[in-house]
């Protein structure tokens, strides 16, 4: 059985739900990405979205996963500013080449979804197996449940 890893930042909450419900219908491990620098408030708001802009690197806890024991690496953001979220940026760039294989998921308002699937690709160096991207609407709708299955089909 492939043995697989979810990665994923949130700042409040969407991305979050959607990890969580990836590891319950892969039954596989998973590790969430975690800042030194607090982002709660306006003040954090402003910050990430500049960090996003600008495509900083904060720093970040240390991970204890270690993502060379795994055959596929999930990946999961928010869209910040039509950007990866800054974390998950740090997280890729130190870690991007340990993954065998990975796939992507993104949360976001309303739009950038797709210049950040692109983004996430090029930075790992590597096309993802498959890709999701889900808005706050659909979630809080609960609309969001056959395209998580799908893209938990497509991996397992
Ligand atoms: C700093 C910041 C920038 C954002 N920029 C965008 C954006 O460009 N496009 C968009 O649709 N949503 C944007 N959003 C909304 C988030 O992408 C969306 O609420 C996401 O689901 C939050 O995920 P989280 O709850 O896991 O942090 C932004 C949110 C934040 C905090």
């Amino acid at each position: 059985m492939k043995k697989i890893l979810v990665i994923f930042y949130s700042r409040t909450g969407f991305t979050r739900k959607i990890a969580e419900e990836i590891v319950k219908a892969c039954n596989c491990d998973t590790e969430e990405i975690q800042d030194i620098r607090s982002r709660k408030g306006f003040f954090g708001f402003i910050r990430s979205i500049f960090e996003a802009r600008k495509k900083k690197l904060p720093a970040i806890k240390e991970m204890i996963t270690d993502p060379t024991q795994y055959d596929l690496v999930i990946l999961g953001t928010p869209v910040w500013a039509k950007n990866i979220s800054t974390p998950l940026r740090t997280y890729v760039a130190e870690h991007r080449d340990q993954f065998k294989s990975v796939a992507f998921f993104c949360t976001m308002g309303s739009s950038g979804a797709e210049k950040v699937l692109h983004d996430i690709a090029q930075l790992c160096g590597r096309d993802p197996v498959v890709s999701l991207s889900l808005t706050d609407k659909e979630i809080k709708a609960q609309g969001h449940k056959e395209k998580v299955h799908s893209f938990v089909k497509a991996i397992v």
